[in-house]
Order: C-alpha cells, then structure tokens, then sequence
C-alpha cells in the first residue's frame, strides 16, 4: 500500500508560533501516529514559509537580514515540535536551495507550456502596507479604512498564471469529488467563490521594487515569484518532484509518495489558495485527477469568542503551557476540547480541568491505585484465570468496544471521539474499583482468586488505554506501560489489541503520579495566560 503522506500548512517566520500552529501541527502529528499504530507506513511532512512581504517588513523593522531573521524564527517552530513531540519525517524551509530550484522549474515549465502571461493591470494600492487592494479590502461605506493609509491608483506590470483556463475542470473536479475537502460542508464556499471571480488571472509576481525576498522568476529577472504560489509548491518539492532535473537527492520517490492523503490547514487558508490556486496549479502542470490531493480542514482557536490576534494582547503561547501542563497534557487538551473541522474557545479553565481532573483524578489515579492495590496484595504479579463474574464480563466487553469503535473515528478526523472510547475504559474500571472493591477482598482470604481476576482486569484495561491513548499522549501511554512493565511487542498494530495482552504471571512495575497536581496561583487560572 502506498504510504499515507500527511502535510501542514508551513507557518509564516514573520513572528513566534501560537496556539493555533500548535494545534494543526499536533493534529497532523496524532493522525501520522495513528497511521503508524493501525500498521501504515506514513510520511509526515511540515515546515515553515520563510518568503514574502511580510517576512521583508519584519525583517527590516528588527534590522536583520532577511534570512537571518527566519532562522531565528525558524528556530522557534523546530523548537516547539521537538517540545510537542511533534514527529515529523521532513522539514520544509522555502528558502532551501532544492525548493527554490523546483519552483523555478515549475515556473519555467508553465512559461514554456504557455500558461504565464505579462500584462499591465491598474488598481488601488496601498502605500502603507505595500500592497493592491481589492473589494475585499473596502469597509461596508465602500471605502478603503484608515489602517491601509495612504491609498492610490498605480499600475504595474506583472506575470499572470491562467488560472481562468482551468476553472470548468476544477468545478468539475470539486463536484464529483466529495472527498476532495473535509468536512464536505466547506466546499460550498469554494464553489461560491468560484462563481464570483471565476474569470480572474492569479498574479504570480511581485516587481523587485516593492518585493525582493522571494524567488526569482527565471525568465524575468526583474520579479520574484508570489509568496503562495512558492509555498504551496512545497508539498511537492519536499515529496520528490522534479528531484532528478533539479538535481535534488535525498528526498522520497515522488510516484511512490504522491497524492498528499491529507493537506491539513486552518479554514482560512482553504479558499482561494488551498482550494482553488493548488489544483489549478496541479493541473496545469499536468496532474491527473486522481493525483490531487486531499484538503482536511480544521477551525480555529478563539480566545473568549474573539479572534487572537495582537493587538488584543490575547495571542496564547504554546510554550508556557507545555511548561505547565506538560507537552502530553497540552496535546490531549487540544485534541479533546475541539472537533476537527469546527471552531472552538481556549480556555484556561478547561485546560486546567482536563488537566487535574480528567488525567490526574482519572487516568492517573486509576494507574496509581490499581499498581499500589497489586503490589501490595501481589507484589505485582498478575495472575489470570481467578473467579470471574458480571462485573468483569462487563468491563473486558466496555474495552472491546472501545477498541472496536476506536479506529473508524481516528481515521475520519473525529479524534476527540476516539479519545472518549479510551475514556469510557478509565470511566468504567475507576467504577471497578468501586464496585469490586479490592481492599475489601484482601481481607478476606477466601476471595483471594476474585482479587486475582480484578487485579487482572485493572492491568489489562490499563495496557490497552496505553495504546489507544498513545498518539495523542506518546510520553505518557510510554510511561503508563513502563510502570505496567509492558512494552509494545515490535511491529505491534491496533488490529493486534485483543483481551490478554498481559500474560499470566506477568510482573507489574512500581506506580509513581504521571500528572502531578497543578495549583491555581491566581485568578488568572494556571498562570496559563501567555504575556507576548
Ligand atoms: O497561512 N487556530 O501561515 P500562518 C487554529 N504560510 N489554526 C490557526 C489559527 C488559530 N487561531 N491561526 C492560524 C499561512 N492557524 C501560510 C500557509 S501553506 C502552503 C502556507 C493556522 O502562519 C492557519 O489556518 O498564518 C494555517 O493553517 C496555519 O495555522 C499557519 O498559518
Ligand atoms: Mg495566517
């Protein structure tokens, strides 16, 4: 089977990561991982977008050269993902020798098959910003708002890719391709979009003038090729296309690779670009229907129902929540508070309580007190095969289900509900306890071989949470296990989850908390709120 080639959107170096990177990135991440458990092999490709306007300004402001302004910034990112435990295989940097020679080839290909063009457009420009403005710009008065200044009417030659050439096709491809963007709903906007401006070129240039940090066009000198059409680019050059005529090595065979089985991207980057620049782009070159790749595409993060943004001062860091909450607490809070496809509200208070109340008072207690209750009772040795009765048949019939219902919601992007069928195993073996009550029966000499089976059934609820659980928690479903003292036989795949993955005789490991208690210090919730 092919391999499943996964992808991000590459985040902009114009300023330090946030929570909404942060959480595409681990998104992308939790599903590779899954991929991998379900027996897959997966490529997991991200990166960062390193050219562009915004780049050049920030750059300038901080009196740096542009490319050692992204490093730093670069840095900031790779930092995360290592911090995340975000495990990528490849690491686009658009400003990378072999990408730049894929656009260029790009470039000189589409110009020689006729699909570039030159032409003089006239428009309005803003000369704060440094860029054309168009209707969407214009304020509900119909007038272009104070924030872009001074505002005047310029014209400029630039080189135009045929985009309108390929609109039929890709109305075409939209509507016999339901699974071309996930969640379905969105395409809508797509095809609305195409509708109103379905004659319109994409400029693909930007004069040298007004923009010199990005490619330069190869057969004019004088331009630098536009930012998107050089990052989307990306999710190929990285894969392996053109790699012989460009001279690039070391990278995957792109036949083997290609399509991408998921790009996935924030909603607002979904139309035009993703939606309609990207496969027109494909196409153009000569891609085939069947090799366009597949959009999956997530809400954002809002903090108190606003948008983040700077100027609120309410822009989340990742980092000093990691700090906090561990980078394992931090991803399940991110991948359980929100449905993939959907928007949803950042919350301190929920983070602090998914935190403390669901991973340390459920699972953490659960590991804890049924490793203390056998090594107390057993010195940690699981024996199987003791006096089994309705309460047992019921918990060992919750985690088959669990794991039964368990990968058809991974697979189609529903992660928290996959999380929730892990969880119904915590929810029912804490009510275990409560129900067999274990310290009660080793009282009792007699029930010695129903203690056996509970103790038994308590290690074994605990070994498949470790699995299920694992792509989104990876450090911490490792140290479930340690502590279980079982380790992932190699090569071990979901379909291979079967009651009785302990053998008998099996010696447990010692218990020690896994989610440390975090304490409110203010009323500021967990001192989560990051200070940019
Ligand atoms: O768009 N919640 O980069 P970017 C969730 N360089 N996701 C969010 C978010 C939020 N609050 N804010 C941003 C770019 N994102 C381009 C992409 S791809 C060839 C080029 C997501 O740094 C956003 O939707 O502005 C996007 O998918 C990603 O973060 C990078 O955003
Ligand atoms: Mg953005």
């Amino acid at each position: 089977m092919k391999p499943y080639y996964i992808t991000t959107a590459i985040d902009y170096t114009n300023a330090a990561p946030h929570i909404g990177h942060a959480y595409e990135k681990v998104l992308a991440d939790v599903m590779a991982r899954f991929q991998r458990l379900n027996g897959r092999e997966v490529y997991f490709l991200t990166g960062v977008d390193q050219h562009g306007q915004k780049v050049q300004k920030k750059a300038q402001e901080a009196g740096k050269e542009p490319q050692q302004f992204v490093d730093e910034i670069t840095a900031h990112f790779t930092a995360l993902w290592e911090k995340l435990g975000v495990k990528y295989d490849s690491f686009a940097l658009t400003t990378a020798p072999p990408h730049k020679r894929v656009v260029q080839a790009i470039l000189t290909r589409l110009h020689e098959a006729g699909q570039l063009y030159k032409a003089s457009r006239r428009g309005h420009y803003s000369v704060r910003q440094e860029q054309f403005l168009t209707d969407k710009e214009r304020g509900e008065d119909g007038k272009f708002g104070d924030e872009w200044g001074e505002v005047i009417e310029l014209e400029e030659s630039n080189w135009y890719f045929k985009l309108s050439e390929h609109v039929d096709w890709l109305k075409g491809y939209i509507r016999s391709h339901p699974d071309f963007i996930f969640p379905a709903h969105r395409a809508h906007d797509v095809i609305n979009a195409l509708e109103g401006s379905g004659g319109i070129d994409l400029c693909i240039s930007r004069p040298k003038e007004r923009l010199t940090w990005g490619i330069p066009l190869p057969f004019d000198p004088d331009f630098v090729n536009y930012v998107w059409f050089d990052a989307l680019v990306n999710y190929i050059s990285y894969a392996g296309y053109l790699a012989d005529e460009c001279g690039n090595t070391g990278l995957p065979d792109f036949k083997t690779l290609w399509p991408a089985n998921a790009h996935v991207i924030g909603k607002d980057i979904l139309s035009p670009p993703h939606a309609i620049y990207w496969p027109t782009m494909l196409h153009a070159m000569g891609f085939s229907d069947a090799d366009i790749p597949r959009l999956v595409v997530h809400g954002w993060w809002n903090v108190k129902g606003s948008k983040m943004s700077k100027s609120l001062g309410n822009v989340i860091d990742p980092n000093v929540l990691a700090d906090t909450f561990t980078p394992d607490g931090l991803r399940f809070y991110l991948m359980k508070d929100i449905a993939t496809g959907y928007d949803a509200d950042f919350s301190d208070e929920r983070l602090l309580m998914a935190y403390n109340k669901e991973l340390g008072g459920g699972l953490g207690n659960l590991l804890n007190r049924s490793l203390n209750m056998a090594n107390r009772y057993r010195n940690g040795v699981v024996k199987i095969g003791g006096h089994d009765d309705d309460i047992c048949v019921s918990l060992r019939e919750t985690v088959i289900e669990a794991y039964t219902a368990y990968p058809e919601k991974m697979e189609s992007w529903a992660i928290h509900e996959g999380i929730e069928e892990a969880w119904k195993i915590v929810t029912a073996a804490n009510g275990f306890i409560e129900q067999t009550q274990p310290f009660k029966l080793a009282k009792d000499e007699s029930q010695a071989a129903r203690l056996d089976a509970v103790l038994h059934h308590l290690a074994e609820s605990l070994a498949h949470v470790s699995v299920l659980l694992d792509p989104v928690m990876p450090v911490m479903c490792g140290r479930i296990r340690e502590q279980l003292g079982w380790a992932l036989p190699d090569s071990f795949k979901l379909t291979d989850l079967r009651w009785g993955l302990l053998p008998d005789g099996h010696q447990l490991g010692l218990g020690t908390p896994l989610f440390p208690r975090v304490e409110v210090a203010s009323e500021e919730g967990a001192g989560a709120k990051a200070r940019p």
